[in-house]
Formats: C-alpha cells, sequence, structure tokens
C-alpha cells in the first residue's frame, strides 16, 4: 500500500463550533440565540457612521450567499471612497459581499462580535470598513494582535490596500517599534501594548473603536482587555464618544462572547475565498508512519506531498518548538540527495520567534525556480498571516504550552494536542492565496477528541503581574473581576499572596477582602517586567547596583542568551565558550558578564565604524561590515542575536524609565555580592536550601518541594548550599532554571514573614471559599469591579 492510499480523505473542513452558528445569517437581526428581538438591549448612543444605504429586510443579503457580479461592483463603488483605493487591486473577499450589512450594523450597535472563516477578509477589511463609516472621525481605530508578527505584516498589507505608507493613515505599535504618527487612524497592535495604553489612559480616548482580532486565542492581555473595554463603554458611554467594540474571530464560541458582552449582536461572514481539502493521517495503522513519533511523521508526510503535490505549491508545517524545527529542516536537507532526478529540491526554512528577523523573513520571500519551499513552524504562523505560495500544509496536531501551577508556584511545559479552534486556523493558512490541502498527522476520531477552544492563558499562568496592573488601574478585589473565564479562587489567591509578600499590595484595614497598592507596588508598576523582578530593580537602588541590575534584569526577559550548540561547533568549542563566561556566582552573574563583554564589543565597533567613516568608506559597505562583525562575534561565542538585540532595547526602556524615577545610576563594579543581594531580596519567594541527603533543593518557603539545578546552570555541579533561581519549570523534573549563590541570612527574615502571612491568608482564603460556596446563587448579582 503506498502512504498516499493509507491517507484518509474527509470532506471540507466542518467543524462542530462552526456548524453550530452556521445556521445565523445577516438577514436575521436578532442575535444567534433563539430571541427574534431586533435589537439588543445596548441601543446603541453612537454617532451614525456613514452608511451609504441602509439593507431594508427584503434587501439584506444572507450571509451564506457568495458574491455575485452585481454585489461586487456595488461594493467597488463603495470602495471607490477610500483614497487611492484604485492603486491597489485586491481579489474579492466575502466579507464585501456583506459589507453594507455590516455597515448597519455597526451603526446600530456599540459591540458586535464578527465571525468569519480564515481568509475571509476580517483581519484586512473591517478596520478600513471603520474609516469608511466614518467612525475614524472621533479616533482612531485600534486592532489588536496576540503576536507582534501579526501586527506589522497586516499594518503593512493594509498600507498597501490604502495607497498609504506604514505610518501614514495606517501603522502599527509593538513592543520597541512605534510606526504611527499623528496622522494614523487605524493601528495594530499587540494587545499588550492596548492594555499598556489602557493603564496609562484608562478612558483610551485617542480611540474610537478598538477591534480585538483572533479573539479565540484567549491570549492573557486580550481576556483582561476585553473586561477593561467593558468597564471602559460604561464610562465612556456617559460622554460624549463612545467606545465602539468589535471582536473578531474564525472560530469562536459565539454564544459565551454574546453573553459577555450583555447579548452583543453576532455577525457571521460565511464563505471562504479558497477551498481547503482536509486529509487525516492515522499512524496507528497506517505502517508509514511511526503512532507516536510526529516529528518523524511530519518528514514521512512532507516526503509524501513533495513527490505528489504539483511543483510550486509550498508547503506549511506545524510544529512545536525550534529544537524539533531545525532537526526536521536538517532531516529534509539530507532527504534532497535520495529524490529522484526530477524531483524539484526541497528548501527547508525555519520560523521561529527567536530567528533573527532577516532569517524570519526567508519564509516570505519567493521560492526560487526548481525548488519547493517547506516553511517550518511554530504556532507564530497560525493566525493572520498570509505566506505567499503555501499551498498545502502539514498539522503535527501538536503545541507546546507552559501551564503555571499556582499553588506550588511551577510552570509547567509541556506537548499537548491543539484545540479544534487551532486546527482550524492553521489548516486555514493552505487557502490564503489559492485552493489547498492540509494534511494533519492525526486521525479523525483523534481529532474529535480535542478541546473545542484553547484553554484562555488567564487560566494557566500566573496572575500576579496583571493584578498589579488593575490594581494601579484602581481594581481592589480581584475576587470580583468580571471575565469571561474566572480563573480559580486558590489561583487568584496565589497571586495576592505572592504581591503582598513582595511588598506590592497591602489588604484594607476596613476590609479583607479589598487590596491597595504600596507605594512600593506603585514604582513596580513603572517597570513593564513581573513584580519579583521589578522588586530586585528596586532593591538595586538601596545597594548601589542599578546599571548591573537592569543589564541582567533586561537580558532575563528575553529568551535565553546563549544560543546552545552552534551550526559548526564541536562539544569541546562548546564547552570552552560557555567556561569563558561562567562565574563561581552563578548564572545571573554570568549574564552581566555576557552583557558587559558586548558592551565592550560595541564600544570598540562604534568606534572602528566611526574611523572607517572619516576615512571615507561608503555607507554601504560600513553598513555590512557592521553587521557581519555582530554575526561573527555572536557566532564565535554562541550568543543568540535576535535575544542579544531584544535584551538591550529593553536595557534601554528600563534605562528610561529610571531617568524618569529620578533613580540614579549607581554601579557596583565587581563586588557582586551587591546584586545578588539584590536579586535574593527581589525573588527571596524563590530560595533553596540544599539537602545533602536527598542530593536535592529544598523550596525554603515549602520544603516538601525538591528540584534539582537544571544541567543548563553554571552551579549544576558544585551546588553551593543556598541558591535563588529565576524560574521552576517541571519536564521531566523539576528544575530551578538560572540559579545564583546567595547568603541565607538575606532572605531568613523575609521568608519567616511570608510564611506567617501566608497562615493569615490562607485563614482568610478558606473563609472567602466558603462565603463563596455559601453565596453561589446570589454572587452574580454581586457588583463587579
Ligand atoms: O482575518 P481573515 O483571516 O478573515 O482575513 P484577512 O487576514 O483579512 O485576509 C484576507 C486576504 O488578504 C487573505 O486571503 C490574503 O489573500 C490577503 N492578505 C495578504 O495577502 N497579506 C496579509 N498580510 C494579510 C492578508
Amino acid at each position: 500500500q503506498t502512504e498516499k492510499e493509507l491517507l484518509t480523505s474527509t470532506v471540507q473542513m466542518t467543524n462542530g463550533v462552526l456548524k453550530k452558528i452556521q445556521t445565523i445569517s445577516l438577514s436575521e437581526p436578532s442575535s444567534p440565540s433563539t430571541s427574534s428581538k431586533p435589537e439588543s438591549p445596548q441601543k446603541s448612543p453612537l454617532p451614525r457612521p456613514k452608511t451609504p444605504t441602509e439593507p431594508s429586510p427584503s434587501t439584506s443579503t444572507p450571509v451564506t450567499s457568495v458574491a455575485s457580479p452585481s454585489s461586487t461592483s456595488q461594493n467597488r463603488n463603495i470602495l471607490r471612497h477610500e483614497p487611492n483605493f484604485d492603486k491597489f487591486d485586491r481579489p474579492q473577499l466575502p466579507i464585501d459581499v456583506v459589507e453594507q450589512q455590516l455597515m448597519y450594523e455597526l451603526a446600530s450597535h456599540e459591540t458586535l462580535i464578527i465571525i468569519g472563516e480564515t481568509g475571509s477578509g476580517k483581519s484586512t477589511q473591517v478596520p478600513q470598513l471603520c474609516v469608511r463609516a466614518g467612525l475614524a472621525d472621533s479616533g482612531s481605530i485600534a486592532v489588536t494582535e496576540p503576536r507582534r508578527v501579526a501586527a506589522v505584516s497586516l499594518a503593512s498589507r493594509v498600507a498597501v490596500e490604502m495607497g498609504t505608507d506604514v505610518g501614514g493613515i495606517v501603522g502599527f505599535h509593538v513592543r520597541f517599534e512605534n510606526a504611527t504618527t499623528h496622522k494614523t487612524k487605524i493601528e495594530y497592535m499587540t494587545d499588550g501594548i492596548v492594555l499598556r495604553k489602557a493603564l496609562i489612559s484608562p478612558l483610551l480616548e485617542n480611540y474610537s473603536t478598538v477591534i480585538i482580532d483572533e479573539a479565540h486565542e484567549r491570549s492573557l492581555h486580550s481576556d483582561v482587555l476585553m473586561c477593561i473595554l467593558k468597564k471602559c463603554q460604561e464610562q465612556r458611554r456617559k460622554g460624549k464618544n463612545p467606545l465602539r467594540l468589535i471582536v473578531m474571530s474564525a472560530t469562536l464560541q459565539a454564544d459565551k462572547f454574546q453573553s459577555y458582552f450583555d447579548n452583543a449582536k453576532v455577525v457571521l461572514v460565511s464563505g471562504r475565498t479558497f477551498p481547503i481539502e482536509v486529509f487525516h493521517v492515522n499512524p496507528k495503522i497506517n505502517k508509514s508512519f511511526s503512532s507516536s513519533d510526529y516529528v518523524y511523521n511530519t518528514v514521512i508526510c512532507v516526503k509524501h506531498v513533495h513527490l505528489n503535490e504539483p511543483k510550486g505549491h509550498d508547503i506549511l508545517v506545524f510544529l512545536t518548538g525550534s529544537e524539533e524545527i531545525e532537526a526536521v529542516a536538517y532531516q529534509l536537507a539530507e532527504l534532497n540527495g535520495s529524490l529522484p532526478a526530477s524531483a524539484d529540491v526541497i528548501m527547508p526554512v525555519p520560523l521561529y520567534a527567536a530567528l533573527r528577523p532577516e532569517k524570519q523573513k526567508e519564509a516570505f520571500k519567493k521560492t526560487p525556480q526548481g525548488a519547493r519551499k517547506v516553511i517550518i513552524s511554530t504556532n507564530i504562523a497560525e493566525t493572520s498571516v498570509t505566506i505567499p505560495g503555501v499551498r498545502v500544509v502539514i498539522d503535527s496536531g501538536k503545541v507546546k504550552i507552559k501551564t503555571f501551577e499556582a499553588s506550588n508556584r511551577i510552570d509547567v511545559l509541556k506537548v499537548h494536542n491543539v484545540s479544534k479552534a487551532q486546527a482550524k486556523q492553521r489548516a486555514g493558512r493552505a487557502g490564503r492565496d489559492a485552493p489547498g490541502k492540509c494534511y494533519r498527522l492525526y486521525s479523525r476520531e483523534d481529532f474529535q477528541k480535542f478541546e473545542i477552544d484553547n484553554m484562555p492563558e488567564i487560566l494557566r499562568c500566573n496572575l500576579s503581574a496583571t493584578f498589579l496592573e488593575l490594581m494601579k488601574l484602581g481594581m481592589k478585589n480581584p475576587h470580583r473581576l468580571q471575565l469571561i473565564d474566572p480563573p480559580k479562587t486558590e489561583n487568584i489567591d496565589a497571586a495576592l499572596l505572592e504581591l503582598t509578600s513582595l511588598g506590592a499590595i497591602r489588604p484594607l484595614n476596613s476590609d479583607k477582602s479589598k487590596f491597595a497598592l504600596t507605594d512600593m507596588g506603585d514604582v513596580f508598576c513603572m517597570y513593564p517586567v513581573s513584580p519579583d523582578h521589578a522588586r530586585v530593580l528596586f532593591h538595586a537602588q538601596k545597594e548601589g547596583c542599578v546599571m548591573e541590575a537592569i543589564k541582567i534584569i533586561s537580558a532575563m526577559q528575553t529568551d535565553a542568551l546563549f544560543s546552545g550548540g552552534s551550526d559548526s561547533k564541536n562539544d569541546a568549542e562548546v564547552e570552552r565558550i560557555r567556561r569563558k563566561f561562567e562565574t563561581r556566582e552563578g548564572d545571573h552573574i554570568t549574564l552581566l558578564k555576557l552583557v558587559l563583554t558586548t558592551n565592550l564589543f560595541f564600544d570598540e565597533l562604534n568606534k572602528k565604524t566611526e574611523a572607517d567613516a572619516r576615512y571615507g568608506k561608503s555607507n554601504i559597505s560600513l553598513e555590512r561590515e557592521y553587521n557581519l562583525a555582530i554575526r561573527k562575534f555572536c557566532n564565535d561565542n554562541m550568543i543568540n542575536e535576535q535575544h542579544l538585540k531584544t535584551a538591550s532595547m529593553i536595557e534601554e526602556q528600563l534605562k528610561q524609565i529610571a531617568i524618569e524615577q529620578e533613580v540614579p545610576f549607581s554601579t557596583c563594579g565587581n563586588d557582586f555580592t551587591k546584586i545578588r543581594k539584590s536579586l535574593a531580596t527581589g525573588m527571596f519567594l524563590n530560595s533553596c536550601e540544599y539537602d545533602r541527603q536527598e542530593d536535592r533543593y529544598r523550596l525554603m518557603i515549602n520544603p516538601a518541594i525538591t528540584l534539582k539545578i537544571h544541567p543548563s546552570s553554571c552551579l549544576s555541579r558544585s551546588k553551593p548550599a543556598y541558591i535563588v533561581f529565576s524560574e521552576l519549570m517541571k519536564t521531566n523534573d523539576l528544575y530551578a532554571l538560572q540559579v545564583t549563590l546567595i547568603d541565607v541570612d538575606w532572605v531568613r527574615p523575609l521568608i519567616s514573614e511570608h510564611k506567617k502571612m501566608r497562615t493569615n491568608h490562607l485563614a482568610e482564603s478558606a473563609q472567602r471559599i466558603q462565603e463563596i460556596t455559601n453565596s453561589a446563587p446570589k454572587r452574580k448579582k454581586a457588583k463587579t469591579e
């Protein structure tokens, strides 16, 4: 039997979630529930958008219909209002068919939920529609994306469509890159940026409309943002400039969102640009595949597709992380040696967040003649990204997810099955510019067992940083926070205990269930880092090592600066380079040494470049030599160039904040004790004592938890008596990551204070749970924060 015969075909992509709501059409003025009332309760106090013609019931188009030539020309007329739009002739999209209806709904509702297949035109067209509807007259249109790559690429695309440059009418704002100006009317942003904007200006007065795109991703920031925006809407409804909210997704449990937004209007944009055929592989019965090794199966499947699909159809593969991706890229390159002479060359192109931007751009470049590009990606290419030429998607069905166990403050990193919503998004990447195919490396039966939606991040992360931000906004009792999926009471309490122990908040004397920011907490909020890292910076000021703390904390915000085994280096070389930076004090000081070495290198390089410029070298060759020198330095020292760049941008940001806060830039020189003391004081909850008998470390705040120092740490062999770590990660064992040697006297008083607080806190928390249980039916009516 050939592999092809063993691939079981399914009909077009169908999925339980969408089927359920596909019965709704725009011609029905009601919500997807059975109600037939024409209006949702939130009557619009909104200024009337410039609707070209309001559809009467008889003209309203059911969304299930496809675009007819007449509707096309009608829509083109509307589109011509757009300045310079004619310069860009984009293909017809399903959303064009319902444009007038959407305009009408925008006019009548404060909140809209738009659900449409991937590629139907939501992310690119809805913001433009808002501009055409006149909504940008009273403020800009903010569009939030879960990932920076999506925000950047959508802004470029829409700028082209609107015949403007990025930074003109259309711009983007992601961390460290703000391409917006006073002219910008459509701002694509990451949800984290919008959240920070809301912290600075809680009513978001600069925006008339906020569009939450890819809401199904359920990122922590978008869930919190929805909660803030609801409050913001309430406040702005009282004034003259109400806030419009649009929630968009391809797959969403619409009823859940609808009831969250007070029975908001749901609009379904039906139809997709191009069909996608989905195939399921059943590795359990197909002998060509392994029953458990999805990485191996990926290579087999790429080979199958390469030998059977037409030339020129590029492939997009979804895997879970950089190591897997690089391994598959290597194996695919090797495969070229065994292909028939008539076959094209396989061109593997890795794509993951840690890659240098130039490397990431490879995925978007035109495939050379005689080659087939195989982009091997993590879920960064899952949503809102169009990679031209991709006609086949191979979905491993797996994703790496970090889950926080709040009771023990442990991060658990595990490979999970994707949700049905994710699988659908992945398949959708194949039909962006032509009909496509998706090969799923799991059986249809297994697919049916996948969760419908992604597990919301808010249910699986440490909540302390978010609560601190919300308290800055005036929230007093997180238990009253009105979120779509409220976290467990224990998780909320764990975050409150953490913040109280770190000195960032304190319970109010009048009501112990309410909390207020302390002065120290107020300072923590200035820094866009976790509360314990902010506390390190705070204490560094007292110790006199602010410069060093900023450098270390900045480096800690990125993934590992050391890139690990590099392409051409053997084990001995790798070991030699590691040793060069290693210190007795631990990984944080090692990190500092690395950053200081790169600072020296850049000083030298800048001097050399300036001198070369004075001697009249051209800018082009100066730039080339500059970049080459950086690349060589990073490669020689096994430094991840992209992470280094991110760390130095964060360093600049933190320095800027310190300047604004009038914090003196003290330095401790070679007296690393000061910086170790700051690290220990800031992160004292992560202090451990060595248990010689067990040959493991015990967490000082909870000695029942035992762990090992991760082998990547420079202290993994010396095993000092007391350490503090940055992160606790559970993989095949429980490991402390980034470890520093400490003096127990620095943390002992803090830990005993924490234990006392915990005892009180546990008692209060038990009482709270009891109260909640007793008053369960009444709770719904409780006033929300
Ligand atoms: O948001 P949704 O998935 O509904 O669609 P979209 O992102 O607005 O994309 C609509 C169409 O625009 C896609 O089918 C692509 O052909 C095109 N597009 C593109 O070429 N480049 C982008 N960066 C985004 C979209």
